[in-house]
């Protein structure tokens, strides 16, 4: 089947990422669909010979990804990542991100910790002026006493319970369940993801500030690099 518009652009996004890939090394392999994308780019270059392992983020890559043939590291670590390339839900001007869609978050932001550089994927309709524009921030909380975590988060924006299509909630890898807080547009996004991760409950935030040092966008019109810290 063709791809759809959208679909078009995530490709393009994980082609473009393929430049930045070194010959050798260890790779952090995001989630989602324009994660997906890439690793399926990746694996053609890995049956060409080029010597590169991967980390997972997430069952799902895994999966994958040891489908393809990329040989992947332990879940254990430590790993000396080079390089993680992922996706995102929304990027504002700083390059700071909400990331979670998926309900990946907790080992996105383990995986994009331990590289030395991260590079995000997105189509264009994920820019925005400021984060929580058009998204929810997903909060990744313990089972135990989720609605008590939740009665907190309130405090910061309405909190929902994500649901699977049976309308249970949805489980992450690590067992636990997320809220996607309703924060409505974020002026400090450092200053709040601190103040979520003080939440007794909470696991992980789906704001990622500080981290991307690129964000490769695609849009109808061609494939732009944006950079931390340059001017716009
Ligand atoms: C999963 C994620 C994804 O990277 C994010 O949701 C973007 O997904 P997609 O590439 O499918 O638009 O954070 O937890």
């Amino acid at each position: 089947m063709a791809d759809d518009e959208s679909t078009r652009l995530k490709r393009d996004a994980a082609r473009a990422a393929l430049a930045l890939l070194p010959e050798r090394g260890t790779i952090g392999l995001g989630s989602g669909s324009t994660a997906k994308l890439f690793i399926e780019a990746l694996a053609e270059l890995v049956r060409g010979g080029r010597d590169l392992v991967g980390v997972p983020s997430s069952r799902e890559s895994e999966t994958l990804a040891r489908s393809l043939g990329i040989p992947l590291l332990a879940d254990d670590g430590p790993w000396d990542i080079d390089v993680c390339f992922d996706g995102a839900d929304e990027v504002d001007p700083q390059l700071d991100v909400i990331k979670g869609g998926g309900g990946m978050l907790t080992r996105e932001k383990i995986v994009i910790a331990a590289a030395r550089s991260t590079v995000l994927l997105v189509d264009e309709s994920k820019l925005v002026r400021a984060l929580g524009t058009t998204w929810r921030v997903p909060v990744e909380v313990v089972a135990f006493g989720h609605r008590a975590t939740a009665a907190r988060l309130s405090a910061f924006g309405e909190p929902r319970l994500r649901l699977t299509r049976e309308g249970a909630p949805f489980k992450t890898d690590q067992n636990c369940v997320i809220y996607d807080v309703a924060t409505g547009p974020i002026a400090d996004a450092p200053a709040l993801e601190r103040d979520l991760e003080h939440v007794p409950g909470v696991v992980t935030v789906g704001l990622f500030t500080g981290r991307a040092d690129r964000v490769i966008v695609a849009a109808s019109s061609g494939v732009r690099t944006l950079v931390r810290g340059a001017r716009a």
